[in-house]
C-alpha cells in the first residue's frame, strides 16, 4: 500500500515506507537481509557474503575502541547489526521508513534509532566517529540531494572522522546496468513500466570527489566490493573518506 499522498504517482520513498517486513525464522541477520531488500533477484547477499562484505568496509574505518557509528538509511539494521557485533562501537541509525526503523530498534535495542530523513540527520547531541550509508544513495531524488547529506555527515563526524558511502550507481555503467536488469525479468520488455518514475540516481566519480574536497574531506578513496557474487558490484563503487 502506498502513500495517500503518493498513491498515484509510486516513489521509492512511499514503497519504502509501506514496506512490510515479515521476520520469521531463527535466522535473525538473514531476515534483516531480506527486509532490507536484498532478496529481490537484482543483488542478492546470503549472510556469509554480508558478514564479510560489512566487516571490509569496517576495517577502512579505523574506528578503535568504544567509538559512535551512525547509518543513513538503516533499514531495518542489517549492516548496523553486524557492526555491533564487530566492535563494542554505539550503534546509531536513521532511515525515513518507519516500519523498518522499528525492525531495527527491535533486534537491535542497544542502538539508538530514528524515523528521518537523510538529509536532516538528527541525533543533534552526538557526533560520530565513523558515518556510512549502504545501498542507500541511489534512492535519493537528486544528486543536489546527496552532496547535501555529505554535508550535512561532515559537520556530523569528529575530526578524525570517517564517511563511508557503500554501493552507488557508476554513471559510466548507466546503460549497462540497467540491460542488465531488463535481461533478468522473464519479460524484459516489463522493465520500462515497473520503473516508470522510480529513478535509479547515479554518480560521475570525478564530480564527486570535486564535491567531497569542496566540503572539506581528505584521503579519499575508492575501493572495489568485496562480495562479487553480488551482482550490482559490476555497475557500483564504494568510496571512503576523511575529516581531517
Ligand atoms: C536497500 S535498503 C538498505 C538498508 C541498509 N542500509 C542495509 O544495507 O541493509 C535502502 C534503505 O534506504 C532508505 N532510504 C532511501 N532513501 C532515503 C532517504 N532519502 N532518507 C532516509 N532513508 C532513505 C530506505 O528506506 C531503505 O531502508
Amino acid at each position: 500500500m502506498l502513500d495517500s499522498q503518493d498513491s498515484s504517482n509510486p516513489s521509492w520513498r512511499s514503497i519504502w515506507r509501506s514496506k512490510s517486513v515479515s521476520l520469521d525464522g531463527d535466522d535473525i541477520l538473514d531476515a534483516l537481509i531480506k527486509a532490507d531488500g536484498f532478496d529481490t533477484g537484482f543483488g542478492d547477499y546470503d549472510t556469509s557474503g554480508w558478514r564479510a562484505m560489512v566487516k571490509d568496509a569496517f576495517e577502512r574505518v579505523s574506528v578503535t575502541g568504544p567509538g559512535s557509528v551512525l547509518e543513513i538509511g538503516c533499514g531495518s539494521g542489517a549492516f548496523l547489526h553486524e557492526i555491533s557485533s564487530l566492535s563494542d562501537c554505539s550503534i546509531y541509525g536513521l532511515d525515513y521508513s518507519e516500519s523498518l526503523v522499528s525492525n531495527a530498534q527491535k533486534y537491535l535495542p542497544s542502538g539508538i534509532f530514528k524515523v528521518s530523513e537523510a538529509i536532516n540527520i538528527p541525533f543533534e547531541d552526538s557526533s560520530f566517529d565513523a558515518i556510512f550509508s549502504h545501498a542507500v544513495f541511489y534512492y535519493f531524488p537528486n544528486y543536489e540531494y546527496a552532496v547535501e547529506v555529505i554535508s550535512k555527515s561532515f559537520q556530523k563526524l569528529k575530526s578524525g572522522g570517517f564517511l563511508c558511502l557503500l554501493d552507488l550507481n557508476d554513471s559510466s555503467f548507466q546503460v549497462d546496468y540497467h540491460d542488465f536488469r531488463r535481461g533478468q525479468l522473464s519479460n524484459p520488455s516489463d522493465y520500462d513500466a515497473r520503473y516508470a518514475g522510480l529513478d535509479h540516481l547515479f554518480f560521475d566519480k570525478d564530480l564527486l570527489v570535486n564535491d567531497l574536497l569542496s566540503i572539506g574531506f581528505t584521503n579519499i578513496n575508492f575501493f572495489d566490493h568485496k562480495v562479487k557474487s553480488y551482482l550490482n558490484s559490476r555497475f557500483r563503487f564504494n568510496i571512503v573518506m576523511q575529516k581531517s
